[in-house]
């Protein structure tokens, strides 16, 4: 049996309800054949925890940490402060304001501490694994050539839908 691939991307969640919308990154990831390691970890009622595994990502052999939550979502912000991978931030929806409120806490870090903030929700959450693998990919040509299909494979998509509907229309 082939020894399981290490995983290079962490993705770290402020709660387990978040998983829903994670599983998008999760699978996406692994749809470019990257292993994840998916934690649930919070800002607020682990603290310690998030900090102590932002502090050893980089010697554990993650690249790239991908953090989400909602609500009051200083995860990402955390995990950042504490490491000097690169973290993408999934705002989830939370209770209230429809992930604005996320959104918001996600984004508008002080400067010296990025967070790649990607969109509220499943899109977000998709896009986070794609920018995850296109920083991975520098210097990687078979990673590389896995985003060059997959985008050439996204416009035949939307070249085929457009088609389908010239079809429908003119029929
Ligand atoms: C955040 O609070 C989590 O990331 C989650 O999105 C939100 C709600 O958490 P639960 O109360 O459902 O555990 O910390």
């Amino acid at each position: 049996m082939a020894a399981k691939k290490k995983p290079t991307v962490a993705i770290v969640m402020g709660s387990k309800t978040d998983w829903p919308v994670m599983e998008f990154t999760c699978n996406t990831l692994k749809e470019f054949g990257i292993e994840s390691t998916v934690k649930v970890m919070s800002a607020h009622r682990t603290p310690h925890e998030a900090v102590e595994f932002a502090e050893s990502a980089a010697k554990n052999g993650y690249k790239v940490i991908i953090g989400a939550a909602g609500g009051a979502a200083h995860l990402c912000g955390v995990l950042a402060g504490h490491t000097i991978l690169p973290v993408v931030g999934v705002p989830v929806k939370g209770w209230s304001l429809d992930g604005l409120d996320s959104l918001l806490s996600t984004v508008q870090m002080p400067k010296g501490v990025p967070v790649a903030t990607v969109a509220i929700g499943k899109a977000g959450a998709v896009n986070a694994a794609i920018l995850a693998v296109q920083m991975m990919a520098i210097g990687e040509p078979a990673l590389k050539r896995k985003l060059t299909a997959f985008k050439k494979s996204m416009a035949a998509e939307v070249i085929a839908a457009d088609a389908e509907l010239q079809a429908e229309l003119d029929g």
